[in-house]
C-alpha cells in the first residue's frame, strides 16, 4: 500500500480519494487472504460505517473457499450492514457490540463460539475507534479519557475476551487499526 494513498485518505477524504483507498484495501485483503489458510473466520468491530464496513464487504466478495464466516459487529445495524448480511446468507453475521461494554463482549464471545462449533476464530480486527475534535487543542484534552477508553481499553477488552477462541483458530491474528 502506498503511504501517499494512506495519508491522502485521511487528509483529503474526497470521494475519489476514498475510492482509490478502498481499491487499495481490496487488493491488500486479496493478497492477505491468498496466504491465510482456507475458510478463515473474521471478527470485526465498528462495522457501522467507514473502513470496517468496507473490510466486511470486501471479505464477503472473496471466495468462500478463502473466507469463511465474517462476524461484522457494531453498536447498531445500518441499512448498509443489514443489506450485506441479507445478501450473504449465513456468511456475514451481525452482532450488536459496543467495545466498551463487557456484557456485550461476553455475549459476542458466546455467540461466536456457538456459531463456530469448535473451529476457533482466525482473525480479529479491532477497528472500532473514535477520533473526536479537541476544541481546546492539546492544552485541555478534556476527552482524553473517553478516547483512551474506546481506542485502547475497548480494544484490550475485546482481544482479551477472544483470546481463548483465537488460540483455537489456525491463524491467531489480531489487527489493531
Ligand atoms: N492510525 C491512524 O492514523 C488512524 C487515522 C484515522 C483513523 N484511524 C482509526 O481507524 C479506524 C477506522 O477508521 P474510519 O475512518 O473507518 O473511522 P470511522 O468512520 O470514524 O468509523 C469508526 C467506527 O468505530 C465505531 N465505534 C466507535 N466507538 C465504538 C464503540 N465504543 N463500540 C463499537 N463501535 C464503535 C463507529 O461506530 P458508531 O457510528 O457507532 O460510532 C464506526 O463504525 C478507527 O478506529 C480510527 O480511529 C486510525
Amino acid at each position: 500500500m502506498s503511504p501517499a494513498t494512506l495519508v491522502a485518505y485521511f487528509l483529503f477524504p474526497t470521494l475519489a480519494t476514498q475510492k482509490t483507498f478502498l481499491k487499495t484495501i481490496s487488493n491488500v485483503l486479496e493478497d492477505t487472504c491468498s496466504y491465510i489458510h482456507q475458510m478463515a473466520n473474521y471478527f470485526i468491530t465498528g462495522c457501522f460505517r467507514g473502513l470496517s464496513l468496507a473490510f466486511a464487504k470486501q471479505l464477503a466478495s472473496l471466495a468462500p473457499s478463502n473466507v469463511g464466516t465474517i462476524f461484522a459487529t457494531a453498536r447498531s445495524e445500518t441499512p448498509a450492514l443489514y443489506n450485506l448480511v441479507e445478501s450473504c446468507g449465513d456468511r456475514v453475521v451481525f452482532i450488536k457490540l459496543d467495545v466498551t461494554n463487557q456484557s456485550n463482549i461476553n455475549d459476542a464471545v458466546k455467540y461466536v463460539e456457538s456459531t463456530l462449533q469448535g473451529r476457533g476464530l482466525d482473525v480479529l480486527i479491532n477497528n472500532a475507534g473514535i477520533l473526536p475534535l479537541t476544541p481546546d487543542s492539546v492544552h485541555a484534552m478534556t476527552n482524553l479519557d473517553e478516547v483512551l477508553h474506546t481506542n485502547v481499553t475497548g480494544a484490550h477488552m475485546v482481544t482479551s475476551a477472544f483470546l481463548p477462541l483465537l488460540k483455537d483458530g489456525k491463524e491467531k491474528k489480531v489487527a489493531n487499526m
